[in-house]
């Protein structure tokens, strides 16, 4: 994505935050995870903070666990049902609250209507806008995939049925995300134009650092890069791994995200944890080095964390109202999912025999 693709989404972002807060009404959020495994810091202040944010403002907020996504780059589902009793368990921990508020949590593989969007989706998308996806491509370089399956090539498109059966319009994600949601934007408008307007075309809300690096601090946090700091560690645990990040052999610890991503990224994680600006960390730290720059971090997420992991610990203790919650949530996703399937069939004159030509 050009920087000033990526600048426009920002400024539009920036105007939603806004926005959001006097018109909440006018929102929809939806945004999902693939239940690959536990989730960790990167998702929880690239998405999930803002989720629970949107959520509290009573905006609708619908949240797929993408477990076809699963399928892209390995060839079996043995551990999803366990990953995503471990994704609930994270998201309510966070605060989401399926019981109390708007907030819907499904798995694609239980609402069908939704998967059939894919197929007049796929139509309106050309095969090299799949090819020069910037994401797939990465994503493929990390799973070091010999053999690249169909599933992986499309999901984004999938991805635009996730946002699109309910019709959402917000869509609270990393940097990482953006070629998909450009895609989303794009299949939106040309469905609309095709066939008569549906859709709204979905906006990207990011937050304050769209991209948080993973702990050798050059590439986005993630379980398949391996240098994630996972939600459910204990404090010793993300302790040790906060120690072993990589940082460079400057002395004094200054704030300069294009030369120094790797200390900038450190700085990042503690602002979201204590709100002083990364500028003015690097200050108080200085000459006292990146030692007592990541002893400071271990503290501050420590800390930030701790309400989350005894919610955490206490949810684990009985899981069965976790399959509840999601029979819950498919059933609700599945009822608007058939609405909107029903509506793009009108549109695109395939009702044959419910138009009474029997
Ligand atoms: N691809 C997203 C990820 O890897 C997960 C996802 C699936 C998603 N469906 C979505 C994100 C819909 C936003 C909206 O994190």
């Amino acid at each position: 994505m050009s920087i000033s693709t990526f600048n426009n989404t920002k400024n539009k972002s920036d105007s939603i935050w806004i926005d959001l807060k006097n018109n909440p009404k006018n929102y929809r959020a939806v945004t999902g995870d693939r239940p690959t495994g536990p989730l960790h810091i990167g998702h929880y202040f690239g998405t999930l903070k803002n989720r629970v944010f949107l959520q509290n403002l009573n905006i609708e907020n619908y949240i797929v666990i993408a477990d076809y996504q699963v399928l892209t780059d390995r060839n079996s589902n043995q551990e999803t049902l366990n990953y995503i009793k471990e994704i609930i368990l994270d998201y309510l921990a966070a605060g989401l609250d399926p019981i109390n508020k708007k907030t819907v949590i499904f798995t694609h593989s239980s609402v069908p209507e939704l998967n059939q969007l894919l197929l007049p989706f796929l139509s309106l998308v050309k095969m090299s806008e799949l090819e020069r996806n910037p994401t797939v491509k990465d994503e493929i370089k990390a799973a070091n995939l010999n053999a690249i399956n169909a599933a992986m090539m499309v999901y984004p498109v999938h991805q635009a049925a996730d946002i699109l059966f309910c019709n959402g319009n917000l869509v609270p994600v990393g940097r990482d995300q953006l070629p998909h949601l450009e895609l989303s934007r794009k299949i939106a408008k040309r469905f609309n134009e095709r066939y008569g307007t549906i859709f709204f075309e979905p906006n990207a809300l990011l937050s304050e650092f769209p991209v948080i690096l993973g702990l050798d601090g050059k590439q986005k946090m993630s379980k398949s890069r391996k240098n994630a700091i996972s939600l459910n560690l204990t404090s010793d645990e993300t302790a040790n791994l906060i120690r072993k990040a990589k940082t460079d052999n400057e002395c004094v610890i200054t704030y300069d995200p294009c030369g120094r991503p790797e200390i900038a990224n450190l700085l990042h994680l503690l602002t979201m944890c204590t709100g002083e600006s990364s500028e003015k960390i690097a200050d108080r730290i200085g000459d006292r080095g990146s030692w007592y720059l990541k002893t400071n971090l271990i503290d501050g997420l420590n800390s930030y964390l701790e309400p989350f992991r005894k919610k955490r610990i206490e949810l684990s203790k009985d899981t069965g109202f976790l399959f509840k919650i999601l029979e819950n949530g498919n059933e609700k996703a599945r009822c608007l999912a058939s609405e909107t399937l029903k509506r793009v069939r009108e549109k695109m004159k395939m009702l044959y025999l419910e138009h009474g030509n029997k």
